[in-house]
């Protein structure tokens, strides 16, 4: 039983061995040439430089789009805004207004501040450097978010300096800013003259009457208008806006589109709100048909979309699949590529000879005539004598 055993096993070994495709070629076979080297060397670098490349692909990730519907509607939307008025904060209000009707102050407050509507040296030339710097955000947007969302890049840019100089003329301005919390729906948040009241039908309005019809102004400056977590790598459109009106009953509208966002990259993963925006500006003026009520408007809605942003990266095996195509196939090439060449350079060097590479008659052991050992040419008589190669370890007949 045992025996059989290995008789069978040594059969699967010869089986096997039969199956080898790598057969060994012998030492002496092999002949080694100054172009074969030279061409060795190219292959080689030519596969680094390839495999360098490929693996650059390969671990670059991409940044994958996906949308679909926005199933969380219980969650709360932050707003966040830093907007200076030209009027003074004793005259006007901010507050939101959504679908629900919930009355405005459950959103949470806005700080209202006494600023100066005209900016100092200092804070001009950054409230010009924001502006630029959203403007190039905005026309390169494509390129630029996927740098930003996989960076980390925070999308705050610092706060505005504080005034170097000291006017002595009364403030004239009111910088509004602070976070609302407010219900995932469409809502309207407005800047207008007067203090908001709460009327008993729980419909709201603003208390306007002591304030001068010669002190409307709307000119409005924008630092910051975002949704969602302040901190994100988003582009918001509204940053850096500035509008002057020279009319005082004055209109603006600014009419948002709130997409959910969900970023997942490999340094950020976060859950915030972009948004798009389109803006309308007139002038209020009944006698024209241009009714209304002068002040500036957010109205904003959600989008039942989400967009979800996934950093991926091309599957590893892929890699490999393709790393083995390229050196087999470099070395395929340049094999066909060295057999080409050589053909070529023979043939340039006029070194070609045809037979060059059969193997010269094996003269021991086989009679030939003297003629071809003489060293000269002349031509022997039919009858010339013999003589009868031996091996060297076989003594000659005497
Ligand atoms: C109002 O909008 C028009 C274009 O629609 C624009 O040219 C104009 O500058 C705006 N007015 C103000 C005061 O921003
Ligand atoms: C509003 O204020 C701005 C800046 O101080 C000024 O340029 C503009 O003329 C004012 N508009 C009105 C209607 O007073």
């Amino acid at each position: 039983m045992r025996r059989l055993n290995v008789i069978n096993r040594k059969h699967a070994l010869k089986k096997v061995k039969e199956l080898d495709a790598f057969p060994k070629v012998e030492g002496s076979y092999q002949e080694k040439t100054a172009t074969g080297g030279g061409i060795s060397i190219v292959v080689l670098i030519l596969i680094v430089i390839l495999v360098w490349s490929e693996f650059g692909y390969y671990t670059a990730t991409e940044l994958v789009y996906k949308y679909e519907v926005d199933s969380d509607h219980s969650s709360k939307l932050n707003i966040n805004m830093d907007v200076t008025v030209a009027m003074r904060c004793s005259d006007v209000g901010a507050d939101v207004l959504d679908m629900t009707g919930q009355s405005a102050n459950t959103f949470g407050s806005l700080q209202h501040d006494d600023a100066y509507f005209e900016l100092s040296p200092d804070q001009r030339g950054y409230f010009t450097s924001l502006q630029y710097l959203n403007d190039y955000l905005r026309t390169q947007y494509h390129a630029m978010h996927m740098f930003l969302w996989r960076s980390g890049f925070s999308g705050q840019t610092g706060t505005m300096p504080p005034r170097e100089d000291k006017p002595t003329r009364p403030m004239d301005a009111c910088r509004i800013h602070g976070t609302l919390t407010v219900n995932k729906v469409a809502g309207n948040l407005h800047v207008t003259v007067g203090k908001p009241i709460k009327l008993s039908s729980g419909r709201h309005a603003h208390f306007a009457g002591l304030v001068e019809q010669s002190d409307y102004n709307f000119s409005h400056r924008i630092m910051h208008f975002s949704y969602g977590s302040p901190t994100s790598g988003v582009v918001n459109p509204l940053d850096g806006e500035e509008k002057v009106t020279t009319a005082n009953h004055h209109m603006f509208q600014y009419f948002i589109q709130v997409v959910p966002t969900e970023v997942d990259t490999a340094l950020k993963q976060m859950s915030t709100y972009q948004y798009s925006v389109t803006e309308s500006n007139r002038t209020i003026d009944h006698s024209s048909g241009s009714h209304g009520v002068p002040g500036i408007f957010f109205k904003y809605d959600v989008s039942f979309l989400k967009v979800k942003v996934r950093e991926e990266h091309k599957p590893y095996w892929q890699f490999l699949v393709r790393l083995c195509g390229i050196i087999g196939g470099i070395f395929a090439t340049s094999g066909i590529l060295h057999t080409i060449i050589q053909f070529l350079i023979d043939v340039a060097c006029c070194k070609y000879q045809w037979g060059k590479y059969s193997t010269p008659r094996e003269v021991i052991g086989e009679t030939v005539p003297v003629q071809s050992l003489a060293t000269d040419y002349s031509p022997l008589p039919e009858s010339a004598p013999t003589v009868n190669l031996l091996p060297p370890d076989q003594e000659a007949p005497t």
